[in-house]
């Protein structure tokens, strides 16, 4: 190896007990890829101006001149920046009296459908005004990078009018995050029916959520949209340049699976009442499937059919789903935990479905998701010497410090 030169922006994370990181090249990684992870003992990073430039044991490590900022790895293993690919983290106020009625035996759906809900936390965003929500947005990232999650999607969703469901777009934006329109989460209380609120939806805000969003989303869901409407929504989304996302068999199999493959969806999310035909289906497509463990848990439903999903061959990921009602969790690591407890997957899987495959489906697998050289140098290091903690340690705090482009952003 060759001495480098002096530089700005060099980092040298060294000495590390392990370094893990998805295999190979591509993405979105299905099995038995999924499962495959590089694992490097007594290893080192070395990332120059915001990208990675070298992997390696520090036997290989040759001397490394000029100016560097150094990271002691010893008895902590590294690990690609997190990736949640499905929050909904631009919110105001908080649902824990739902919480609370839910832990007395009120059911989600219910709830929904009385008028708190979903619907609850739009009053309370509505209220709050652009510097609100993005104090909001700024706050939740917060808690996500001390968990380790280094880039972010987020929803709109949550203003149901034109004006919120800009300026939540335009908040997440401000806070780093990726910005999808979830125009079609519940039909606010203005009105009457969801076809009337979805003609409003696409003439009125979609102009301007298409410049600001990269996707769109939609809830196809009994009690919110049909499968009639998903469609007519999201083609017109598709007509205005953005890509497309549904929250699909989350309660009931309500067509989402179907329609997502036709329409050439990035993702179809939740599926925890997939049956059979949607795995298959699934499958044999390029959508990949989000699977949001945190959710099921924090409702007391039904985990989605994970393993059979990945013996299948589907594609799939894992997000938080953060949000005030079904998941208050931006913990991707409590996910992974989850995903091997209760999803049968492997910690291998668990990690390629939080990282490359997660970037996969924010179209950005060619730079995040992976330890290697021309990747950004998004590095969270763990507080363990056997990079499986990161599952194993089931809520503990594994994470102890975490690098974004190069730089630390978060230290414990
Ligand atoms: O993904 N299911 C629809 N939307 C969110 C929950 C939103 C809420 O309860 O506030 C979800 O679970
Ligand atoms: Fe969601």
């Amino acid at each position: 190896m060759t001495d480098r030169a002096a530089g700005p922006g060099r980092l040298l994370v060294r000495d590390l007990a392990q370094l893990a990181t998805p295999s190979g090249s591509g993405a979105p990684l299905r099995s038995p890829a999924l499962g495959e992870v590089d694992v490097l003992e007594d290893a080192y990073l070395l990332a120059e101006d915001g990208l990675i430039v070298e992997v390696g044991r520090m036997a290989d490590l040759g001397s490394v001149d000029g100016e560097v900022e150094e990271i002691d790895g010893h008895g902590m293993s590294a690990i690609p920046g997190l990736v949640d690919c499905h929050t909904h983290a631009c919110f105001a106020g908080d649902r824990v009296a739902e919480f609370t009625l839910r832990a007395g035996g009120a059911s989600y759906e219910d709830l929904h459908s009385a008028g708190s809900g979903i619907l609850a936390t739009v009053g309370a965003t509505r209220a709050a005004g652009e510097a609100g929500l993005t104090e909001a947005v700024r706050r939740h990232r917060g808690w996500m990078l001390r968990s380790g999650t280094t880039t972010f999607e987020a929803k709109s969703g949550y203003g149901l009018d034109r004006e919120t469901e800009l300026a939540s777009l335009r908040a997440i934006e401000q806070e780093g995050g990726i910005p999808t329109w979830l125009g079609a989460h519940a039909v606010p209380p203005e009105f009457d029916d969801a076809g009337a609120y979805l003609d409003f939806a696409i003439e009125d805000v979609l102009p301007e959520a298409a410049r600001l969003a990269e996707a769109a989303d939609v809830f196809l869901e009994r009690g919110a949209f049909g499968a009639g409407q998903a469609r007519r929504y999201l083609e017109a989304c598709r007509d205005a340049g953005l890509k497309l996302r549904l929250h699909g068999d989350q309660f009931t199999e309500s067509g989402a699976v179907p329609l997502a493959i036709e329409i050439g969806a990035r993702s179809v999310d939740h599926l925890e009442a997939t049956g059979d035909d949607g795995i298959r289906a699934l499958a044999a497509s390029d959508v990949v499937g989000v699977l949001l463990p945190a959710s099921a848990l924090f409702l007391a439903r039904p985990m989605p059919p994970a393993r059979a999903l990945v013996d299948a061959g589907a594609a799939v990921a894992l997000a938080t789903d953060f949000n005030p009602g079904s998941a208050f969790c931006e913990s991707l690591p409590l996910v992974c935990s989850l995903a091997c407890t209760q999803l049968r997957l492997t910690p291998s899987e668990a990690l390629s479905a939080c990282t490359i495959n997660a970037a996969s489906v924010l179209g950005r697998a060619d730079r995040k998701g992976r330890l290697a050289p021309g990747y950004e140098a998004d590095i969270v290091l763990l507080d363990a010497s056997d990079w499986r903690y990161l599952a194993y340690h089931l809520g503990g705090s594994v994470v102890a410090a975490v690098v974004q482009g190069g730089r630390v952003t978060w230290r414990r």
